[in-house]
């Protein structure tokens, strides 16, 4: 049969070259269509069989290994291939950090345009690839059980809700007070009620549980840098909180080196980047569209008697032309862009590229969307891009952070 009438079903044998940003691994037939195959290492032999048949690529499932990767490991979870949440469990810690950040250098030349000898640096591992997570959101689980774990994750099908009783990426306190939680019966019948619990421990490893938002916000504490923030349950936080800290000392290590002396932190949350680094500069302003985290934000601000910080709510993209225009000493300003999963909206890019600050630190948590946002930044020469680090902020799931670092050019020079 020739391999261009591959088909769904087919079984065929593959070679896997390199792992693919998301996590499956990717051999290649003779006549060079893609197959994409999840929990393979490279230079591991499969026979697989095609689950789907695209124009350009198929997927497959593992039927045989005919080669094992030195790389291989026993998975520490008994959900893995199930869940929907890890992709890495099979492969080494050293072995998935070289996957990534060999992804992380591909998207900045494919997608960024950057040179493909572009070095990565930092590269920056979790020091603990497990027990890590601050937060777990679970789903409750259809019919709801008698006994034992009623709530859980997405399985990799996106619709069946595998019940968890325990997550090795969560924190030990998040995992104890989950099976607590199955083991009380009073528990059980309230939780019954909710289609969602968030558990979330706190930099003091206060542990909560949450099913929604309350008209009392509880407050939790939170650590940046020397400064302790208080925070609603609700808002948004880092979920790795040691991986988060090396962001913070790498990014702070830059403002000492930069001098710089007007601080804006864009996408800010509740300041923590802004809170943090004020003490190093003079004027600092952050941006944030979730008005609770402006609040938590300002009030931080006032505890701290950092009168020098302003936090304006609403929406980048709509907001940035508004506020670089006023912001102070431009020339010698430090900008912080940490936008959610989807990137910046092209208002944000404009804004940034009429009026360029003097550095920028692009955080993102996409590395495909960072690629396409330097692509667009650096067009013309109105930034240049002096780093691109890999923090593993998500070990053993597909996900990463990384930094980028740009100076901007005022008339393109
Ligand atoms: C990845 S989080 C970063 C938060 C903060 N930098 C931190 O580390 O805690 C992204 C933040 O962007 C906010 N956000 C989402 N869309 C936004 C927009 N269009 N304009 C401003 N903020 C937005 C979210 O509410 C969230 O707080």
């Amino acid at each position: 049969m020739p391999e261009n009438e591959t088909a769904v079903g087919d079984e065929l044998e593959l070679t896997i070259a390199d792992i693919a940003f998301g996590g499956d691994g990717v051999g290649r037939t003779s006549d060079g269509l893609s197959v994409f195959v999840p929990f393979t290492a490279v230079g591991e032999k499969v026979r697989v069989r095609i689950t789907q048949r695209k124009k350009r690529f198929a997927r497959g499932e593992i039927v045989d290994l005919l080669k094992n990767s030195p790389e291989r490991r026993k998975p520490s979870c008994m959900h893995f291939g199930t869940c929907g949440g890890c992709d890495y469990q099979h492969l080494s810690y050293e072995a998935e950090i070289t996957a990534k950040s060999a992804q992380l250098t591909a998207l900045i030349a494919r997608i960024g345009h950057v040179s493909a000898e572009f070095a990565i640096a930092p590269i920056v591992p979790s020091p603990q690839p497990l027990g890590y997570r601050n937060k777990l959101v679970l789903q409750q689980c259809k019919p709801y059980p008698e006994s034992g774990p009623g709530f859980g994750y997405v399985g990799r099908d996106k619709r069946t809700v595998l019940p968890i009783g325990a997550c090795p990426l969560a924190s030990e306190g998040i995992n104890a007070r989950l099976a607590n939680t199955y083991l009380q019966p009073d528990e059980r019948t309230r939780m019954e009620k909710h289609k969602r619990v968030t558990i979330r421990e706190d930099a003091t490893k206060r542990v909560y549980l949450s099913t929604g938002p309350t008209r009392k916000p509880r407050k939790v504490k939170e650590r940046a840098l020397d400064r302790e923030l208080m925070l609603p349950l609700e808002n948004f936080w880092q979920v790795n909180p040691t991986m988060f800290h090396r962001i913070l000392v790498h990014i702070k290590e830059l403002v000492i080196q930069r001098k710089p002396t007007t601080l804006l932190d864009l996408y800010c949350g509740s300041g923590a980047f802004a809170l943090a680094l004020a003490d190093l500069v003079r004027h600092v302003c952050g941006v944030e569209s979730h008005s609770a985290a402006v609040g938590a934000a300002r009030a931080c601000a006032t505890r701290f008697a950092l009168d020098h910080c302003t936090f304006i709510h609403g929406k980048t993209e709509d907001i940035l032309d508004d506020v670089l225009t006023a912001t102070p000493e431009l020339q010698t300003s430090f900008a912080i862009l940490d936008p959610p999963r989807a990137g910046c909206q092209p208002g944000t890019i404009d804004a940034l590229r009429a009026s360029p600050v003097a550095t920028l630190a692009y955080v993102a948590c996409d590395a495909a969307r960072l690629a396409r946002d330097l692509n667009l930044l650096c067009a013309d020469g109105i930034y240049t891009i002096d780093s691109v680090g890999l923090f593993d902020m998500f070990p053993r799931t597909a996900h990463f952070e990384s930094v980028a670092i740009l100076t901007g050019h005022p008339s393109g020079d």
